[in-house]
């Protein structure tokens, strides 16, 4: 059986995940640890790429190389920019940019060079089905979330959204640093680190690529404190349940 990628950047997303495989077993990959398994009875790898675009870019090319990958899908949290793109909320991305990414005059600002383009899409088919599996999730945090935990965190009815994510190698904590991306990426829904560099290596090798992201923080002056109560209250809980019902709805392993 092909095994399917799960991916995140950091251990707290992917905790619950591991508990939930059957036959695990650990992979070396470079100086990364992924763990095969199955679940829903779906061959899965779950790696963790760690922070960064080249942290998950070099995550993705070995995991391409060493495993016969289906597709690859990344998720975690991200920093919500758009209107009403609230902590709680989730996000699947139906295409990326880097908005560090400035190789002008050469090229035009975010083209990323000899790809003739700036935009990265997801995999029209996959980002469907982790639409469906986040509605699913959504439409009943109860049954999975503890809602006093999310009261806390001033999560209300959380939506599912999707469009634009943008990644680059900056954790964004200012309101005026937020704006300034939404200025200039008017349709961008959330900002996180890691996904444009797997969407670029996944059109790199032909392997179909979508995510989904929960919404930790408004990549403003709080940024940091919403964060880091995000990772460490729920950010497990909200994958596990999303990754679950995403791989049992699907029909064949
Ligand atoms: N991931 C989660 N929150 C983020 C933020 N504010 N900036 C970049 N990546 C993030």
């Amino acid at each position: 059986m092909k095994p399917i990628v799960i991916m995140g950047a950091m251990q707290q997303e992917l905790a619950g995940l591991k508990q939930a495989l059957q036959g695990l077993h650990t992979v070396t990959l470079g100086s990364r640890q992924v763990t095969t398994g199955t679940w829903h009875g779906h061959a899965v790898v779950l790696a963790l790429s760690h922070i960064g675009k080249v942290a998950a870019a070099t995550t993705a090319t070995a995991l391409i190389e060493r495993f016969d990958v289906t597709e690859i899908v990344f998720t975690g949290v991200a920093g919500g920019l758009g209107a009403g793109v609230n902590v709680g909320d989730m996000v699947v991305a139906t295409e990326f940019l880097q908005h560090d990414m400035d190789a002008s005059p050469l090229f035009p600002q975010y083209e990323v060079p000899m790809y003739g383009r700036a935009h990265f899409p997801t995999d029209v088919r996959l980002t469907h089905s982790l639409h469906s599996a986040a509605q699913a999730i959504l439409k009943n945090p109860a049954q999975w979330m503890d809602m006093d935990v999310l009261r806390e965190l001033h999560v209300q009815s959380p939506q599912v959204h999707q469009g634009l994510v943008l990644s680059g190698d900056r954790f964004v904590a200012t309101s005026a640093e937020s704006k300034a991306l939404l200025q200039q990426q008017p349709k961008a829904m959330a900002v996180e680190m890691e996904g444009a560099a797997v969407a670029q290596v996944c059109l790199d090798y032909g392997v179909p690529f979508a995510a989904v992201r929960t919404i930790s923080d408004r990549a403003d002056d709080s940024a940091t404190t919403d964060f880091n109560r995000f990772i460490h209250e729920v950010a497990s809980r909200y994958t596990s349940a999303l990754m679950g019902t995403w791989l049992s709805q699907r029909t064949s392993g």
